[in-house]
């Protein structure tokens, strides 16, 4: 069986595993398990004199290989380059896009670091997996190497058109590393579409009859594969967490209210505020809701250093603040807002007790907490997912109440019809969307990817 290589920013070593480790994590390792492969990438470290080789660390068969990056690397390539620039320009907020050319020097040095350790870890025969837009100039530092290897890309998050991503100074370097690849794969049709669009009309490349996309002189394949989750372990964890002690305290001071849950990171994509906004307006417009519901938005801390996630945190306190101070009672507050981690299974069973998910990304490339919150229902009673149409999961969740995050009204109208919404129509919602679940779970997603990346015919154009 060939070894597969996977490659992404951050690795999911085995000590992160039990609290923290989600969606990829779990979906590679199994790949990775049963081809005795090994994970390459950042060890989360930052070091004054990082080690000249990798950190190797072997561990239920598997293989992982961490670098350090410094303190300065670490600032301009993550903080810099990953999430002020590639991050907002990804997510379709020019407006927030701030640019460097040092910055972009350093992702691409970084991105040349990591196919200097590649190229002297990888065998022939070997395939390799890269994830995200951390590390999109990696195909072709690795082909600069004269590495062979079959070599697969996936984008976890939204690939704009080119009118925005052209906006990038290094667009046509990225694009030029991705057509290296032998196979790229996109969350959705819209992100294939933009790739497409990109070949086609700014880099004057061609379709050909069977799909394949010429570009730069190469050839390679594109596709469309959804991430899921792992519908089982999510159902485990939360019935599971019915007896953690945090989840009761929850379910205790909700006491008869309805609970409408928010769990994201705490990042401008996820529309927290234009949520907040939604819920302060249902209590404005349909008064009877006071002291009937609550909202609990967890937002754990990321990304804390970049100015602009700073700035969003004040945001979010000052709005959670505002709607609280003019609708809470003295017994009362309509929103919890909590700025910290929970462990997976006690948000499996924060999802449990809630009756609403509220998952309202402005843009978003998947997004696993609208999966997760309908795989931890209880079937006899479950609850209702509001979810923004601009989520990637939006494509095949049709059970769930759609929203367009950036209509107050309409979201508020939402959250009304899914709080009044009877326990049939809420049963045949949730079968819907489990169906979905369970027919595009985690596995069907990494053996479908890596299924295509092997099977795809490898030649330049
Ligand atoms: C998104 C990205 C991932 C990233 C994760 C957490 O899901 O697609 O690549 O790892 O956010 O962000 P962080 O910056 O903490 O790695």
């Amino acid at each position: 069986m060939t070894r597969l290589i996977v490659v992404s920013n951050r690795v999911a070593m085995p000590r992160d595993r039990a609290a923290r480790a989600g969606g990829l994590a779990v979906g590679v390792l199994s790949a990775l398990k049963r081809s005795g492969g090994m994970w390459f990438g950042w060890s989360g470290e930052t070091s004054e004199s990082p080690a000249p080789q990798p950190k190797v660390v072997k561990s239920g068969g598997i293989t992982y290989a961490t670098i350090d990056f410094t303190a300065d690397e670490f600032d301009a390539y993550y903080n810099g380059y990953c999430n002020s620039t590639l991050w907002p320009l990804l997510h379709y907020r020019l407006g927030l896009v701030e640019h460097s050319r040092q910055n972009q020097d350093a992702y691409m040095r970084i991105n040349a670091r990591f196919a200097d350790h590649l190229a002297t870890l990888v065998r022939p025969g070997d395939v390799i997996w890269i994830h995200d837009y951390q590390l999109m100039a990696l195909p072709g530092e690795l082909r600069l190497r004269g590495l062979r290897n079959r070599i697969g890309f996936f984008l976890h998050i939204p690939l704009p058109g080119p009118e925005i991503f052209c906006a990038l100074p290094a667009h046509k370097q990225l694009m030029g590393s991705l057509a290296e690849a032998d196979l790229v794969g996109f969350q959705t049709e819209s992100d294939l579409r933009a790739f497409r669009d990109y070949a086609l009309y700014e880099a004057g490349g061609s379709q050909r009859p069977d799909g394949a996309i010429e570009m730069f002189g190469r050839r390679l394949r594109a596709g469309v594969f959804p991430i899921g989750i792992d519908v089982e372990e999510m159902k485990a964890l939360a019935v599971e967490a019915e007896n953690d002690e945090e989840v009761r305290r929850l379910a205790d001071s909700i006491s008869s209210r309805q609970l409408i849950i928010g769990v994201d990171r705490l990042d401008y994509s996820k529309g927290i505020l234009n949520r907040i906004d939604a819920v302060g307006e249902l209590l404005t417009t349909r008064p009877d809701y006071r002291n009937r519901i609550t909202f609990v938005q967890i937002a754990a801390p990321s990304r804390i250093d970049v100015a602009r996630y700073k700035k969003l945190r004040r945001e979010i306190e000052g709005c959670a603040g505002r709607v609280n101070g003019k609708h809470a009672e003295i017994d009362w507050v309509p929103i919890r807002y909590l700025n910290r981690v929970f462990p997976r299974r006690q948000l499996a069973g924060f999802y449990r007790v809630a009756r609403v998910g509220l998952v309202t990304p402005l843009r978003d490339g998947m997004n696993l907490v609208a999966k997760e919150y309908v795989a931890a229902q209880n079937p006899s009673d479950p609850g209702v997912l509001v979810l923004s149409r601009f989520a990637g999961a939006a494509r095949d969740m049709k059970g769930a109440i759609i929203v367009n995050p950036f209509d107050q009204v309409e979201m508020a109208e939402a959250l009304d019809q899914a709080l009044r919404m009877p326990l049939p129509e809420r049963q045949e919602r949730w079968r819907k969307l489990m169906g979905a679940l369970q027919r595009n779970d985690l596995a069907t997603w990494s053996d479908s990817f890596l299924d295509t990346l092997n099977t795809s015919e490898r030649a330049a154009a």
